[in-house]
């Protein structure tokens, strides 16, 4: 009984906690006329890279998976329809290198009229179809001389019932792209899609395609457009892509080269994706790039939402976590000629090589590349080695584009210890930091910065998230997670004269073929919804204001007294202040708030707060705004304000001045 009786006090204890208030600390003081340092626009940017099934069967809105028989099995995610073996067959066939980025198509043979022989695609974890929607398809076909065929296209649902029909003719001896496009009459999750071949004869296939419609910006054989209104109402300042491991590859073969993943779909060479094999318990055997979102993709897409291009480019180094490959010093002049000739293709004038080239691809202002990566979370001498021919070639050609580098794929230890200051005597731009950690460890860093070389080489704080292992091992998006990244990006606001750039990381993941978690953004074939980081990553890149203001606590800055994390800056653009305040306890804080150095401030302010009394709460497809801000108009009286900041919570103002 007794044990019952001090069980119940502790679980009240909890309950009342919530609504418990604790007494009034010292007030705030923000001092408007003293700014301090500049806020870099490109302080709070994103990181994409296709890992998660992020860019084929994510944001690359194409649904049919291996569309080229290019997949090492040639028809893996194809399935063949017939009623009896003898009434036709499929064959791969391979024309060598001589069509080095499309090799094979498929023949297929069918031997009776009125057939029902067809080619089923089961699409990246099936195929998101809408009803009322509308899908373009279109296919490479070739036929011998004189001969046609009559094509029934079919959108199918998990039944394998018809739910969108087409019909096209085809005909000639010469490879043509035929296309027509299909209207869903209803919405499956997982449907799939069907070519029928109803006629005898011998029709040969490649670029099997079917897009939606309505993707971003409605471009055909665009972006999904769920998917990217996402990233763009986070207002990034940048866009870090492609990767990530993916850049440096398990071997060189296997490494990202840029130059591939442009021009004509069919000419982009696919390879493996990394992530296909990385993780034994996550492996995704048909995880591929086709490329169909390559590097004129990445730029148009940085360039649609306001966010400078960030590419990172492999240096001549494999993943050192795999393979280690490294190129010889004296043999690195083909990777330093792609980034010169990466530079050209995004600030060139037509009139040069690359220029004209992605003029030609339909862009012909320049992009406005101001940096670039050199490689990723590489280490050791042998990247030092690398990155000082890289430097000096880059920036004697374009002194003003900036260069990211790597202090290796940790934040501390022995090889970032080597690293950091082998990069800093180098006099490195940018030093691009990575770190996963628990939450405890941004609740305890959120001062890291405090103690960096003001006249040194810049942070981007290229890759970070609070990593908590739940209950089956998954490590997942909790608001916990999200409270101490908040906590920690108050930390990296009030460094913003060394911290110039910063990204979660990963971006994006499918719900039913993710490799890594936790992750910003979540997807299933029809759906997509932001998790709690994602609204902190969000409200944190649209409140960035342009000078840091002092916000002090009996004159001392606020890095977690009594759990309380908080920076304040300015917009000069809109005259507002802002105010970022993390409640990492489980109580409310009444809290004064004054404005020194400010005639006036505005009588209304905007309240925007993110909270939930349970730190394991988390969004999902069907509850995606279970953790989401909640902006109101609050009324302001003089130059203070009393806050009552609830407890586990993100709190913004923005407070114009008069
Ligand atoms: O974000 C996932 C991976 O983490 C990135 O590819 C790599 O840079 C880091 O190790």
């Amino acid at each position: 009984m007794k044990k019952l009786i001090y069980h119940w006090l502790i679980v009240a204890s909890l309950v009342f906690s919530h609504q418990m208030t604790i007494a009034q600390a010292a007030p705030l003081i923000v001092k408007l006329n003293e700014p301090g340092a500049v806020i870099q626009p490109t302080m709070w940017g994103i990181f994409f890279e296709d890992i998660n099934f992020a860019a084929d069967g994510g944001l690359y809105a194409e649904l049919i998976k291996n569309r080229s028989f290019e997949f090492a099995e040639p028809l893996m995610g194809w399935d063949i329809k017939r009623k009896q073996e003898s009434d036709g067959n499929v064959l791969i066939i391979n024309r060598g290198t001589a069509f080095n980025a499309n090799p094979r198509f498929a023949r297929i043979t069918v031997t009776t009229d009125n057939s029902e022989f067809g080619l089923t695609n089961e699409g990246f974890r099936g195929i998101g179809i809408k009803k009322d929607s509308q899908y373009n398809f279109s296919m490479q076909v070739k036929m011998e001389e004189g001969a046609s065929q009559q094509l029934l296209i079919r959108l199918l649902n998990e039944k394998g019932e018809v739910i969108g029909n087409g019909n096209l003719l085809v005909s000639g001896n010469t490879w043509k792209t035929y296309s027509t496009s299909l209207r869903a009459t209803a919405t499956a999750a997982k449907g799939s899609f069907r070519i029928e071949f109803k006629q005898k004869g011998i029709t040969d296939i490649d670029m099997v395609s079917l897009f939606p419609q309505d993707t971003w910006k409605n471009r055909p054989a665009g972006l999904r457009k769920d998917l990217v209104q996402l990233l763009a109402d986070m207002k990034p300042g940048f866009v870090r892509f492609p990767g990530g491991c993916i850049v440096e590859g398990r071997d060189l073969n296997n490494r990202y080269q840029w130059k591939k993943t442009t021009g004509d779909a069919d000419q982009r060479q696919l390879i493996i994706n990394r992530w296909n094999t990385e993780f034994k318990n996550r492996s995704a055997p048909d995880y591929f790039q086709s490329f169909g979102l390559g590097f004129y993709e990445y730029f148009l897409l940085s360039e649609d939402i306001g966010a400078e291009p960030l590419p990172i480019l492999n240096c001549g180094m494999a993943c050192q976590f795999n393979t280690a490959e490294v190129v010889p010093v004296d043999e690195l002049d083909p990777y330093i000629q792609d980034a010169l000739d990466l530079i050209e293709f995004a600030n060139g004038t037509t009139g040069t090589r690359w220029g004209k080239f992605r003029a030609e691809m339909g862009h012909p202002a320049p992009f406005n590349l101001k940096m670039m990566g050199v490689g990723n979370e590489q280490w050791g001498p042998q990247y030092a080695e690398r990155y000082k021919i890289f430097a000096q070639a880059i920036h004697e050609k374009y002194p003003a584009v900036k260069l990211v580098s790597s202090v290796g794929p940790f934040a501390s230890g022995a090889l970032f210890n080597y690293l950091d200051p082998v990069m800093r005597e180098l006099k490195a731009d940018l030093l691009d930091e990575h770190y996963y950690m628990p939450p405890e460890f941004f609740l305890k860093n959120v001062n890291r910065y405090n103690k960096y070389d003001r006249n040194s080489s810049k942070i981007f704080a290229g890759e970070y998230a609070a990593h908590i292992r739940g209950t089956e091992g998954v490590k997942r998006n909790t608001w916990q997670a999200a409270l101490a990244e908040a906590a920690f990006m108050t930390g990296l606001e009030r460094n913003a004269d060394v911290v110039f750039m910063s990204s979660y990381a990963p971006l994006f993941a499918h719900v039913d073929a993710w490799q890594w978690a936790p992750d910003l953004i979540w997807f299933d074939n029809l759906n997509s919804y932001g998790t709690p980081s994602y609204y902190v990553q969000k409200l944190f890149s649209i409140n960035k204001g342009t000078q840091v203001v002092p916000l002090l606590q009996n004159n001392t800055t606020i890095e977690g007294q009594d759990s309380l994390y908080a920076t304040a800056c300015m917009d000069k653009n809109s005259n507002e202040l802002i105010l970022k305040i993390v409640n990492t306890s489980s109580v409310y804080r009444p809290q004064e708030i004054s404005f020194e150095g400010v005639k006036r401030p505005n009588k209304k302010a905007i309240l925007t707060v993110l909270k939930s009394g349970d730190l394991n709460q988390v969004n999902s497809l069907n509850n995606p705004a279970n953790i989401a801000p909640r902006p109101e108009v609050i009324d302001i009286s003089g130059k203070k304000i009393n806050l009552h900041i609830p407890p586990y919570s993100l709190t913004v103002l923005r407070l114009k001045m008069l």
